[in-house]
Protein backbone atom coordinates (compact mmCIF):
# COMPACT_ATOMS: atom_id res chain seq x y z
CA UNK A 1 0.00 0.00 0.00
CA UNK A 2 1.26 3.58 -0.89
CA UNK A 3 0.81 6.59 1.18
CA UNK A 4 0.77 10.10 -0.30
CA UNK A 5 1.00 13.12 1.06
CA UNK A 6 0.81 15.34 -1.57
CA UNK A 7 -1.27 15.80 -5.06
CA UNK A 8 2.62 14.85 -6.94
CA UNK A 9 3.00 11.53 -5.21
CA UNK A 10 -0.75 10.59 -5.73
CA UNK A 11 -0.26 11.15 -9.53
CA UNK A 12 3.26 9.13 -9.52
CA UNK A 13 1.14 6.14 -7.58
CA UNK A 14 -1.09 6.35 -9.95
CA UNK A 15 1.05 5.99 -13.38
CA UNK A 16 2.66 3.46 -11.58
CA UNK A 17 -0.26 1.08 -11.87
CA UNK A 18 0.12 1.23 -15.56
CA UNK A 19 -2.13 2.39 -18.60
CA UNK A 20 -5.60 3.18 -17.66
CA UNK A 21 -6.30 0.74 -14.52
CA UNK A 22 -9.57 0.56 -13.33
CA UNK A 23 -9.64 2.70 -10.44
CA UNK A 24 -11.84 2.29 -7.22
CA UNK A 25 -12.30 5.48 -5.03
CA UNK A 26 -13.52 6.11 -1.50
CA UNK A 27 -13.70 9.11 -0.28
CA UNK A 28 -13.34 9.46 3.30
CA UNK A 29 -12.47 11.74 6.75
CA UNK A 30 -10.76 8.55 8.14
CA UNK A 31 -11.20 7.45 11.94
CA UNK A 32 -12.15 4.48 10.02
CA UNK A 33 -15.20 1.67 11.29
CA UNK A 34 -16.49 -1.61 9.48
CA UNK A 35 -19.18 1.32 7.83
CA UNK A 36 -16.18 2.74 5.45
CA UNK A 37 -14.39 -0.59 5.19
CA UNK A 38 -17.39 -2.44 3.69
CA UNK A 39 -16.94 0.21 0.81
CA UNK A 40 -13.31 -0.69 0.56
CA UNK A 41 -14.02 -4.24 0.43
CA UNK A 42 -16.33 -3.75 -2.20
CA UNK A 43 -14.17 -1.56 -4.44
CA UNK A 44 -11.48 -3.77 -3.88
CA UNK A 45 -14.29 -6.61 -5.34
CA UNK A 46 -15.47 -4.40 -8.40
CA UNK A 47 -11.73 -3.11 -9.01
CA UNK A 48 -8.27 -3.56 -10.44
CA UNK A 49 -6.96 -0.87 -7.93
CA UNK A 50 -8.18 0.94 -4.87
CA UNK A 51 -7.97 4.39 -3.75
CA UNK A 52 -9.26 5.63 -0.17
CA UNK A 53 -8.73 9.52 0.51
CA UNK A 54 -8.31 10.32 4.23
CA UNK A 55 -8.91 14.30 4.76
CA UNK A 56 -10.91 16.27 7.32
CA UNK A 57 -12.50 18.59 4.96
CA UNK A 58 -12.32 21.72 7.08
CA UNK A 59 -15.04 23.59 4.63
CA UNK A 60 -17.55 20.83 5.22
CA UNK A 61 -18.28 21.43 9.02
CA UNK A 62 -20.49 24.54 9.64
CA UNK A 63 -19.46 23.75 13.73
CA UNK A 64 -16.13 24.87 14.85
CA UNK A 65 -16.42 22.30 18.05
CA UNK A 66 -17.40 19.42 15.66
CA UNK A 67 -14.32 20.11 13.19
CA UNK A 68 -11.84 20.20 16.57
CA UNK A 69 -13.23 17.24 18.14
CA UNK A 70 -13.25 15.29 14.98
CA UNK A 71 -11.40 11.97 15.91
CA UNK A 72 -8.08 11.48 14.13
CA UNK A 73 -5.94 8.29 13.68
CA UNK A 74 -3.95 8.24 11.11
CA UNK A 75 -1.77 5.08 11.91
CA UNK A 76 -4.89 3.05 12.93
CA UNK A 77 -6.85 3.84 9.41
CA UNK A 78 -3.58 2.88 7.31
CA UNK A 79 -3.15 -0.55 9.17
CA UNK A 80 -6.75 -1.52 8.74
CA UNK A 81 -6.92 0.20 4.71
CA UNK A 82 -3.93 -2.31 4.28
CA UNK A 83 -6.01 -5.31 5.57
CA UNK A 84 -8.58 -4.89 3.12
CA UNK A 85 -6.08 -4.72 0.48
CA UNK A 86 -6.04 -0.65 -0.46
CA UNK A 87 -3.58 -0.35 -2.40
CA UNK A 88 -3.37 3.88 -2.44
CA UNK A 89 -4.03 6.10 0.36
CA UNK A 90 -4.54 10.03 -0.36
CA UNK A 91 -3.99 11.76 2.87
CA UNK A 92 -3.45 15.83 2.27
CA UNK A 93 -3.24 18.33 4.89
CA UNK A 94 -5.09 21.56 4.38
CA UNK A 95 -2.42 23.58 2.53
CA UNK A 96 -1.85 20.78 -0.12
CA UNK A 97 -5.95 20.74 -0.60
CA UNK A 98 -6.83 24.59 -0.07
CA UNK A 99 -3.23 26.11 -1.32
CA UNK A 100 -5.85 28.95 -1.48
CA UNK A 101 -9.30 30.12 -0.54
CA UNK A 102 -11.73 27.79 -2.48
CA UNK A 103 -14.53 29.91 -4.17
CA UNK A 104 -16.06 27.01 -6.26
CA UNK A 105 -19.74 27.56 -5.66
CA UNK A 106 -22.49 24.89 -6.42
CA UNK A 107 -26.28 24.60 -6.85
CA UNK A 108 -27.80 21.49 -6.37
CA UNK A 109 -31.62 23.68 -5.69
CA UNK A 110 -34.02 21.90 -3.77
CA UNK A 111 -31.78 18.95 -2.97
CA UNK A 112 -29.79 20.99 -0.22
CA UNK A 113 -32.74 23.27 1.12
CA UNK A 114 -33.75 19.96 3.33
CA UNK A 115 -32.64 17.94 6.10
CA UNK A 116 -29.16 18.51 6.46
CA UNK A 117 -28.73 21.33 4.06
CA UNK A 118 -31.02 23.63 5.96
CA UNK A 119 -29.77 22.57 9.24
CA UNK A 120 -25.96 23.14 8.20
CA UNK A 121 -25.26 25.73 5.89
CA UNK A 122 -22.59 25.31 3.07
CA UNK A 123 -21.85 21.91 4.34
CA UNK A 124 -22.84 20.53 0.98
CA UNK A 125 -21.10 23.08 -0.80
CA UNK A 126 -17.74 22.21 1.45
CA UNK A 127 -18.38 18.68 0.20
CA UNK A 128 -18.83 19.02 -3.55
CA UNK A 129 -16.04 21.32 -3.60
CA UNK A 130 -14.02 18.49 -2.13
CA UNK A 131 -15.18 15.60 -3.99
CA UNK A 132 -14.68 17.72 -7.09
CA UNK A 133 -11.36 18.03 -6.47
CA UNK A 134 -10.75 14.46 -5.43
CA UNK A 135 -12.53 13.24 -8.11
CA UNK A 136 -10.40 15.03 -10.20
CA UNK A 137 -7.42 14.20 -8.86
CA UNK A 138 -8.22 10.32 -8.69
CA UNK A 139 -10.18 9.59 -12.16
CA UNK A 140 -11.50 7.11 -10.66
CA UNK A 141 -14.10 4.43 -12.67
CA UNK A 142 -16.39 3.96 -10.14
CA UNK A 143 -16.18 5.90 -6.20
CA UNK A 144 -18.31 4.41 -3.16
CA UNK A 145 -20.44 6.05 -0.74
CA UNK A 146 -22.59 5.22 1.95
CA UNK A 147 -26.46 5.08 2.10
CA UNK A 148 -25.94 6.07 5.60
CA UNK A 149 -25.20 9.83 4.41
CA UNK A 150 -28.33 9.58 2.04
CA UNK A 151 -28.59 13.35 1.15
CA UNK A 152 -24.85 13.48 0.70
CA UNK A 153 -25.13 10.46 -1.90
CA UNK A 154 -27.68 12.10 -3.60
CA UNK A 155 -25.71 15.02 -4.15
CA UNK A 156 -22.78 13.70 -5.32
CA UNK A 157 -25.29 12.17 -7.95
CA UNK A 158 -25.99 15.52 -8.84
CA UNK A 159 -22.59 16.71 -8.79
CA UNK A 160 -21.49 13.96 -11.01
CA UNK A 161 -24.77 14.77 -13.52
CA UNK A 162 -23.96 18.74 -13.53
CA UNK A 163 -20.29 18.72 -13.84
CA UNK A 164 -20.72 15.83 -16.44
CA UNK A 165 -17.86 13.44 -14.84
CA UNK A 166 -17.08 10.53 -16.21
CA UNK A 167 -17.21 8.17 -12.83
CA UNK A 168 -20.04 5.50 -11.63
CA UNK A 169 -21.40 6.19 -8.34
CA UNK A 170 -22.32 3.55 -6.18
CA UNK A 171 -24.42 3.82 -3.45
CA UNK A 172 -23.97 1.02 -0.38
CA UNK A 173 -25.94 0.06 2.80
CA UNK A 174 -25.56 1.05 6.12
CA UNK A 175 -23.73 -0.80 8.38
CA UNK A 176 -24.60 -1.28 11.89
CA UNK A 177 -23.30 -2.15 15.45
CA UNK A 178 -25.16 -5.18 16.58
CA UNK A 179 -27.94 -3.26 18.95
CA UNK A 180 -28.47 -1.52 15.63
CA UNK A 181 -26.67 1.87 16.15
CA UNK A 182 -25.36 2.90 12.78
CA UNK A 183 -21.22 3.21 12.84
CA UNK A 184 -20.11 6.60 12.57
CA UNK A 185 -16.71 7.98 13.34
CA UNK A 186 -18.72 9.98 15.89
CA UNK A 187 -19.77 7.66 17.97
CA UNK A 188 -16.24 6.82 19.83
CA UNK A 189 -17.27 10.55 21.09
CA UNK A 190 -20.47 9.26 22.84
CA UNK A 191 -20.01 8.29 27.03
CA UNK A 192 -20.99 5.23 27.96
CA UNK A 193 -23.82 6.02 29.12
CA UNK A 194 -24.93 8.13 25.63
CA UNK A 195 -23.77 4.89 23.80
CA UNK A 196 -26.21 2.76 25.99
CA UNK A 197 -28.86 5.27 24.78
CA UNK A 198 -28.05 5.78 21.19
CA UNK A 199 -29.42 2.30 20.18
CA UNK A 200 -33.36 4.02 20.55
CA UNK A 201 -32.51 6.45 17.75
CA UNK A 202 -32.52 3.07 15.09
CA UNK A 203 -35.23 1.51 17.22
CA UNK A 204 -37.79 4.27 16.50
CA UNK A 205 -36.84 4.45 13.25
CA UNK A 206 -37.75 0.65 12.45
CA UNK A 207 -41.20 1.17 14.68
CA UNK A 208 -42.03 4.16 12.14
CA UNK A 209 -41.34 1.79 8.99
CA UNK A 210 -43.60 -1.01 10.87
CA UNK A 211 -46.25 1.85 11.37
CA UNK A 212 -46.71 2.80 7.42
CA UNK A 213 -50.21 0.83 7.23
CA UNK A 214 -51.16 2.47 10.51
CA UNK A 215 -50.22 6.31 9.43
CA UNK A 216 -50.42 8.76 6.92
CA UNK A 217 -46.85 10.26 6.42
CA UNK A 218 -47.12 13.34 8.41
CA UNK A 219 -48.90 11.60 11.30
CA UNK A 220 -46.09 8.77 11.49
CA UNK A 221 -43.53 11.84 11.41
CA UNK A 222 -45.71 13.45 14.61
CA UNK A 223 -45.52 9.66 16.11
CA UNK A 224 -41.80 9.36 15.24
CA UNK A 225 -41.10 13.28 16.51
CA UNK A 226 -42.86 12.17 19.77
CA UNK A 227 -40.68 8.88 20.44
CA UNK A 228 -37.40 10.77 19.36
CA UNK A 229 -37.77 13.32 22.03
CA UNK A 230 -38.38 11.26 24.80
CA UNK A 231 -35.02 9.36 24.51
CA UNK A 232 -33.16 11.38 27.28
CA UNK A 233 -29.92 13.79 26.74
CA UNK A 234 -31.07 14.55 23.36
CA UNK A 235 -32.52 17.06 21.22
CA UNK A 236 -34.20 16.55 18.15
CA UNK A 237 -33.04 18.02 14.88
CA UNK A 238 -35.17 16.88 12.54
CA UNK A 239 -37.54 13.83 11.66
CA UNK A 240 -38.62 14.32 7.85
CA UNK A 241 -40.23 11.43 5.42
CA UNK A 242 -38.74 12.01 1.67
CA UNK A 243 -38.88 10.63 -1.63
CA UNK A 244 -35.65 8.80 -1.95
CA UNK A 245 -35.15 10.76 -5.30
CA UNK A 246 -36.11 14.23 -4.82
CA UNK A 247 -35.21 14.18 -0.72
CA UNK A 248 -38.76 16.25 -0.36
CA UNK A 249 -40.76 15.55 2.52
CA UNK A 250 -43.78 13.49 1.50
CA UNK A 251 -47.59 13.91 2.23
CA UNK A 252 -49.14 10.75 0.75
CA UNK A 253 -47.69 7.34 0.55
CA UNK A 254 -48.66 6.97 -3.15
CA UNK A 255 -46.73 10.02 -3.53
CA UNK A 256 -43.22 8.10 -4.32
CA UNK A 257 -42.16 4.61 -4.86
CA UNK A 258 -39.10 4.55 -2.97
CA UNK A 259 -39.25 6.71 0.67
CA UNK A 260 -37.00 7.65 2.70
CA UNK A 261 -37.35 8.51 6.93
CA UNK A 262 -34.35 10.52 8.29
CA UNK A 263 -33.27 12.08 11.43
CA UNK A 264 -30.90 14.09 12.74
CA UNK A 265 -30.68 14.38 17.04
CA UNK A 266 -28.09 15.80 19.36
CA UNK A 267 -27.18 12.79 22.12
CA UNK A 268 -25.00 14.55 25.22
CA UNK A 269 -22.53 17.06 22.63
CA UNK A 270 -22.50 14.47 19.53
CA UNK A 271 -24.71 14.78 16.70
CA UNK A 272 -26.31 11.88 14.96
CA UNK A 273 -27.90 10.96 12.00
CA UNK A 274 -29.51 8.02 10.59
CA UNK A 275 -32.41 7.02 7.85
CA UNK A 276 -34.44 3.97 7.17
CA UNK A 277 -36.02 2.96 3.96
CA UNK A 278 -39.93 3.40 4.41
P1 LIG B 1 -17.00 10.05 6.25
O1 LIG B 1 -18.01 10.48 7.24
O2 LIG B 1 -15.65 9.62 6.74
O3 LIG B 1 -17.63 8.89 5.41
C1 LIG B 1 -16.95 8.36 4.31
C2 LIG B 1 -17.90 7.44 3.56
O4 LIG B 1 -18.27 6.36 4.42
C3 LIG B 1 -19.20 8.16 3.17
O5 LIG B 1 -19.59 7.74 1.87
C4 LIG B 1 -20.17 7.67 4.23
O6 LIG B 1 -21.52 7.68 3.80
C5 LIG B 1 -19.67 6.25 4.45
N1 LIG B 1 -20.13 5.73 5.74
C6 LIG B 1 -19.97 6.29 6.96
N2 LIG B 1 -20.57 5.55 7.91
C7 LIG B 1 -21.12 4.49 7.28
C8 LIG B 1 -21.88 3.35 7.70
N3 LIG B 1 -22.20 3.14 8.98
N4 LIG B 1 -22.28 2.46 6.77
C9 LIG B 1 -21.98 2.65 5.46
N5 LIG B 1 -21.25 3.69 5.00
C10 LIG B 1 -20.84 4.60 5.88
O7 LIG B 1 -18.79 11.35 4.27
C11 LIG B 1 -17.69 11.83 4.44
O8 LIG B 1 -16.73 11.24 5.20
C12 LIG B 1 -17.27 13.13 3.79
O9 LIG B 1 -18.38 13.97 3.67
C13 LIG B 1 -16.58 12.94 2.42
C14 LIG B 1 -17.51 12.30 1.39
C15 LIG B 1 -15.30 12.11 2.57
C16 LIG B 1 -16.16 14.33 1.86
O10 LIG B 1 -15.32 15.00 2.75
Amino acid sequence: MILCRTKTELQDALKAQGANPIIGFVPTMGALHEGHLALVRQAKRENEVVVVSVFVNPIQFNNSEDLEKYPKDLERDLDLLKEVGCDIVFAPDNAEMYPEKPTEIYNFGALETVMEGAFRPGHFNGVAVVVKRLFDLVKPTTAYFGEKDFQQLAIIRALVEQENLAVEIVGCPTVREHDGLAMSSRNTRLSEEDRRIAPQIYKILRDSRDLVDVFTPVQLKTFAEEQLKKIPRTKLEYFEIVNAKTLQPIENWEDCRRRIACVAIWLGDVRLIDNVKI
